[in-house]
């Protein structure tokens, strides 16, 4: 599995996507993340268009559904030709077995599936009085990890900070995909828990996703190239 840095691509619409991509040169191509916002405004044509640009994309549209329709929604985002996408590990094991099924394509490739844990907006007060979830916040989030694992999927959306655990609980090929990423110094805005980038990489996070410290940087090119330099070293 190659390391990498994806920028999150949190703009509302596809104008504000391009002009902030397009500020790259171009045969720089960084792999992007893809969330609701922007594939709810613009719909699929804007991964298609952005693919097409030569980037690998992370759709972030994190799928919790019975099994049937998540597989069919799958097979339609596999058809998209992305690289990596996401589901609730809360959907369970027939969920996720379901989405893997939906996911390969013809000739056998697959985009990486990924799990959501638990939220990292979900208090433990949440989890225990509405969720009715008992266990602790870390026991419960690896349990879900240990799920995904053993229904196949290739990693975990997690804290750069749970990423060792989760290597050593779910095996070293089991991926880390870890948000709250800053630069020493920086603005951490509504991160609670963050890490550097050469601290998310001693960590063992495989994939490092950066939002607002790339794209609110006065040089986003410099700041993209600054977080490759330190997460791969
Ligand atoms: O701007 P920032 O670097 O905080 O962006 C992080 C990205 O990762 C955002 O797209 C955010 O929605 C996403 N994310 C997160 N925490 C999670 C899951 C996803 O920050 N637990």
């Amino acid at each position: 599995m190659a390391k990498n840095v994806i920028i999150a691509l949190d703009f509302p619409a596809k104008n504000e996507t391009l002009a902030f991509l397009d500020q790259f040169p171009a045969d720089e191509k960084p792999f992007i993340k893809i969330g609701m916002e922007l594939f709810y405004a613009e719909g699929p044509q804007v991964v298609r268009d952005l693919k097409e640009r030569g980037h690998k994309i992370f759709l972030d549209l994190k799928l919790h559904d019975i099994p049937n329709t998540v597989k069919r929604a799958m097979s339609v985002l596999s058809r998209l030709d992305v690289d990596m996408v996401n589901l609730h590990a809360a959907g369970t094991s027939g969920m996720m077995k379901a989405a893997l099924e939906g996911l390969t394509r013809d000739d056998g490739t697959r985009p990486l599936l990924i799990a959501v844990t638990q939220l990292t907006s979900t208090a433990p007060d949440a989890l225990k009085e509405e969720l009715l979830i008992h266990t602790p916040m870390p026991e419960t989030v690896l349990a879900y990890a240990k799920n995904a694992a053993s229904c196949g999927l290739d990693g975990v959306v997690c804290s750069p900070m749970e990423a060792a655990l989760v290597k050593e609980k779910c095996g070293q090929g089991f991926c880390t995909v870890t948000p709250g990423v800053r630069f020493a110094g920086g603005d951490v805005g509504d991160q609670k828990r963050v890490m550097t980038p050469e601290q998310a990489a001693r960590n063992g996070c495989d994939y490092i996703v950066m939002g607002r410290p790339i794209t609110q940087a006065p040089d986003p090119v410099s700041a993209y190239r600054q977080a490759l330099r330190e997460f791969l070293g």
